[in-house]
């Protein structure tokens, strides 16, 4: 296969689904019901992507830094992945949607993580889409959990440490067995990737769109897949040399 791609539609869409809080002060309502709003755009967003032919859609849904939030805020955060489960694992099962969730587990609430298990276990020999669900999730956290399993496994004499290669890594992170994302997308104009895929991001477009989460429509998405597909990717080689014109 070819080094250079220009793929149609992205295989991972990765998205940093920010703006919750700015959507629900502009109508002088809490920020709960910002991220109330938002898991709809969620709902519509897996749909979106599902029948456009994205193959894997990860959606950042709370950061290991989000625990610097209000108290109230982070616990009503956790209720509505709870919710969102209940509410919605029986319709994505019927719709072929298989869940994989990215994070550190340790630490979660013991009615969250029998539900994220269950989620994965249900969903797990279905063929569709697969929604990554990133929870509790933090890029360098990610890295330095994989760093201790590589660890562990020289401490043990199961590798060299010649032997530690970028797939080594990779083999280590939540993510192993999905590709990296095709592009990462941001929503509410902020323009940073918040620790985010550091790693798998090395060679994901990046875009960021101004409408807040809870505005991103399938049109808004759409849109962002047309933009997408006009980006030349190169992962380090050169565009494909234009053809010779005969005569020229
Ligand atoms: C994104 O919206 C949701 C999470 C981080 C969980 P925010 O809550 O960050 O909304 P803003 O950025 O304050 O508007
Ligand atoms: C990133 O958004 C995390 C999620 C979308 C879950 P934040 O709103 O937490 O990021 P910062 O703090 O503005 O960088
Ligand atoms: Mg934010």
């Amino acid at each position: 296969m070819s080094k250079i791609q220009s793929r149609p539609v992205p295989a991972h869409v990765a998205i940093i689904m920010d703006g919750n809080g700015r959507w629900a002060n502009a109508r002088g309502l809490p920020r709960t019901m910002g991220h109330r709003k938002g898991v709809e755009a969620v709902r519509e967003a897996v749909r979106t992507a599902g029948g456009a032919g994205v193959r894997y859609l990860t959606l950042f849904a709370f950061s290991s830094e989000n625990w610097r939030r209000p108290e109230e805020e982070v616990s009503d955060l956790m209720g509505l992945l709870k919710m969102f489960i209940r509410r919605d694992l029986a319709d994505l099962h019927r719709e072929n949607v298989r869940i994989r969730v990215i994070g550190d587990r340790d630490g979660l609430r013991s009615d969250i993580l029998p539900l994220l298990v269950e989620a994965e276990e249900t969903t797990w020999n279905n063929t569709g889409i697969t929604l990554v669900i990133a929870f509790n999730y933090g890029a360098r956290d990610e890295m330095a959990r994989a760093v201790r399993a590589l660890a562990i496994d020289v401490a043990n004499g199961r590798l060299r440490p010649e032997e530690i290669t970028p797939a080594c890594i990779s083999a280590r992170l939540d993510t192993a067995g999905i590709p990296d994302p095709d592009l990462i997308l941001r929503t509410s104009g902020e323009e940073r990737l918040s620790n985010f895929l550091l790693w798998q991001g090395a060679y994901s477009e990046l875009m960021f769109v101004p409408e807040l989460w809870p505005d991103f429509t399938r049109d808004v998405f759409l849109s962002a897949l047309e933009r997408y597909a006009a980006r030349e990717r190169r992962f380090g080689g050169l565009s494909p040399q234009p053809r010779a014109v005969a005569g020229s």
